[in-house]
């Protein structure tokens, strides 16, 4: 009964897909300097970067434009790779950017870009970038929106915080009317969605082979003077963290 009333509820708001409320705010910009920081080039230059969710490629294409010496741009959805690598020979880094679903070749750097909250198992991943490190290796990560944000549920967040209102079924009722790909749950839907939370990111990081080098819930503009410890959860723009190996890998 009440599945049944929140969609239709979803279905008069949204009849359609809706048209994404975060706007393209990366548009003729840089994504992984805007979040990870003007140093990161830096900090980068002539290392070997693994980009793990690297989506279309374009961050792990600037990353190569801008001085790293090789970059493996790593997803599970080989569409994108497939995009990704016209990307790369468009802007002539072909020769050291290169795509694929899986890569055992160890990298002085990973950087993890809007993926940490797409994951469908977060603690492995954690797992895998770990061992995927040169002794002394580092990972930057920057992602959100995060579950609790106004537009966390992205799709499902047909108004700011609609995916904490409505129940998973309807939304997922809701979205099989636009989408047929047969997902069941959130993190069934394309690219996933595990729900993610800083609390949660820190408990996965805490059990893994990382240590915190440094961890920054970023607030959201309008919301900065709400933000503190209490209110991080709903208030924070996106995280991003630098973590290093408890225990370096041997050589
Ligand atoms: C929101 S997209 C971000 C893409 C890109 N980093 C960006 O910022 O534009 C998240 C990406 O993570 C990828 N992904 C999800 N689970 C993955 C996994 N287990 N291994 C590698 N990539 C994964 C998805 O396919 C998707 O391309």
């Amino acid at each position: 009964m009440l599945e049944q009333a929140q969609y239709r509820i979803l279905r008069r708001i949204s009849p359609q897909e809706p048209r994404s409320l975060s706007g393209d705010v990366y548009k003729g910009r840089i994504k992984v300097k805007v979040l990870l920081g003007d140093a990161l080039f830096d900090e980068l230059r002539e290392k070997v970067v693994i980009d793990l969710g690297c989506g279309e490629g374009d961050d792990a294409v600037a990353l190569a434009k801008n001085g790293a010496l090789r970059v493996m741009g790593i997803d599970i959805r080989e569409s994108l790779l497939e995009r990704a690598r016209l990307k790369a020979r468009r802007r002539g880094v072909e020769e050291i950017c290169h795509f694929c679903t899986y890569t055992d070749e160890k990298a002085d750097a990973i950087v993890s870009i809007d993926a940490f909250e797409h994951f469908s198992d977060p603690a492995s991943i954690l797992l895998t970038m770990a061992s995927l490190l040169k002794p002394r290796g580092s990972l930057y990560a920057s992602f959100g929106p995060i579950w609790y944000h106004p537009l966390g549920g992205h799709l499902f967040s047909v108004f700011p915080w609609a995916h904490l209102l409505f129940s998973e079924k309807a939304l997922i009722r809701w979205r099989s009317d636009i989408r047929s790909d047969g997902a069941t749950r959130f993190g069934e839907v394309e690219g996933g969605l595990n729900q993610m939370t800083i609390a949660r990111f820190e408990k996965l990081v805490k059990r893994s082979p990382f240590v915190v080098d440094s961890l920054e819930a970023v607030p959201i503009r309008r919301l900065r003077l709400l933000h503190n410890r209490f209110t991080r959860e709903f208030t924070t723009s996106i995280v991003r963290c630098k973590l290093t190996l408890a225990h370096p890998n041997p050589a």
